[in-house]
């Protein structure tokens, strides 16, 4: 991904998220904007890189300077608000939502949700566990099927995951590849309970 200075416009690499969230995005997701590494957000996390693409903003693997650790920084960038107000309240709730439900929960199998943050600009950010090795869908896309075993030991930990949540009255609502996250030791992490 090419940088430019201070932060650019990255409405191309939006494209493919238009679709899941309604044509209206079309319209309105060049606005959407990438910071630069170095860059430091909420005060206190330092951008390493930028690691997905939400749907409403990017996702940064982040140096919290207040910790000393790698994070996750799921963006709703402020720009939603201004084109849509009812689209920036669903979201907001979700990332809400989301931070408070995984806030007593600590799982090897669940991506821990260490708190939410909002910056100057008014954009928030879902200060996250950094997780490695990339999403499933990612893996999938890049090396094809997963061997058996593999399928296996991937299907077991988001098994655990569900257990774990449904204990606690939890539905997920959004089991995907995408958000299936895998460490660096192979094991997998279940994400985004923005809709559960
Ligand atoms: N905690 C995390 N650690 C490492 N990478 C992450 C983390 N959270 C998200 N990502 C990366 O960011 C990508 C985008 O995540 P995001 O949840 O915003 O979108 P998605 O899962 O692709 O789609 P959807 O918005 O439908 O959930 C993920 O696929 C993953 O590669
Ligand atoms: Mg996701």
């Amino acid at each position: 991904m090419a940088w430019g200075t201070g932060s650019a416009i990255l409405w191309a690499s939006f494209e493919g998220v238009a679709g899941v969230v309604g044509p209206g995005f079309v319209s309105w997701r060049k606005l959407l904007t990438v910071s630069s590494p170095n860059t430091m957000l909420a005060g206190r996390y330092r951008i390493t890189s930028v690691i997905g693409e939400g749907g409403f903003g990017p996702v940064y693997r982040a140096k919290d300077l207040a910790l000393d650790r790698d994070v996750a920084l799921k963006t709703l960038s402020h720009s939603v608000a201004d084109v849509s107000p009812a689209l920036w309240e669903l979201y907001r709730q979700r990332f809400e939502r989301e931070a408070t439900l995984l806030r007593s929960v600590t799982h090897p199998n669940i991506v821990s949700v260490y708190g939410f943050e909002s910056d100057a600009d008014g954009s928030l950010y879902l200060v996250m566990e950094y997780v490695p090795g990339g999403s499933l869908s990612s893996t999938l896309a890049e090396d094809g099927p997963l061997s058996v075993d593999r399928a296996i030991a991937i299907a077991s930990d988001v098994c655990n995951a569900l257990e774990v949540l449904d204990a606690l009255g939890i539905v997920h609502r959004d089991i995907k590849p995408s958000n299936i996250l895998l460490t660096a030791e192979g094991g997998a992490k279940l994400t985004d309970l923005g809709i559960a």
